[in-house]
């Protein structure tokens, strides 16, 4: 459950949640099954709305998992190719057999690597990116990524609240969890405070920061 909905709305906002692809369902029961933490169904739901929105053709993932989320990315944005980035050899492994499930080779390319090594040879511009990998490094991986931006550019950083742990102490459950809590809280500070950036915090799934380049 989210500590950030209560769980009266959490549930009636699930139960209006739809998904007809077979592969995306069996992709997110596989995830929960085995405690992958993909996408949640409002954030699911939320960047589908905003790819019809706003209609990127090029699409920069950091955080790739099973490549649930890349997948949701390519389906929304039919004309979109999607670069993500992805450390961990096996979900890399996992994340390219369902890109070539779904069909999706040519438009989905999947890179094998630290983000923070990755990112500073990555070129072009992007029209939408997606941080969404390890919380304590959003603002370098947002650095790395400036080169990637033009006005216009929309930056989407997933599980910003971090079950409440940027807002208040009370809510850090171990010491160990401190300096992720910080950073994100300095993240959240640069976000909104940044002359070149518009930025909404919305409480969908662990928190999310929409920003766009002006
Ligand atoms: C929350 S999951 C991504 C979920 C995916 N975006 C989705 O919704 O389907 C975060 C992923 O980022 C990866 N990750 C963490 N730190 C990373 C780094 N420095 N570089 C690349 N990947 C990283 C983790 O291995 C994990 O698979």
């Amino acid at each position: 459950m989210s500590i950030l909905t209560p769980e009266l709305i959490e549930n009636y906002v699930y139960s209006l949640y739809r998904q007809d692809d077979e592969q995306l369902i069996r992709m997110r029961e596989t995830a929960e099954k085995t405690l992958v933490p993909i996408i949640t169904r409002d954030m699911e739901r939320f960047l589908y709305t905003l790819c019809r929105i706003s209609r990127p053709k090029h699409i920069l993932e950091v955080g790739t998992a099973i490549g649930y989320s890349a997948i949701c990315f390519a389906q929304a944005a039919s004309e979109a190719r999607i670069t993500t980035i992805e450390n961990r050899e096996r979900s890399v492994h996992k994340a390219r057999a369902n890109v070539k499930e779904a069909g999706l080779e040519e438009r989905i390319r999947v890179i094998h690597g630290d983000a923070a090594e990755v990112l500073p040879e990555i070129e072009g511009v992007f029209d939408l990116i997606f941080i969404d990998a390890a919380k304590g490094q959003y603002h370098r991986f947002f650095d790395l990524c400036r080169k990637n931006m033009a006005p216009g550019t929309i930056i989407v950083s997933d599980n910003v609240l971090y079950k409440g742990m940027p807002c208040d102490e009370s809510f850090i459950p171990q010491r160990r969890h401190k300096t992720i809590a910080r950073r994100m809280d300095e993240y959240l500070r640069f976000l909104t405070e940044d002359e070149e950036l518009e930025t909404s915090l919305l409480a969908i799934g662990d928190g999310v920061a929409l920003s766009i380049c002006k």
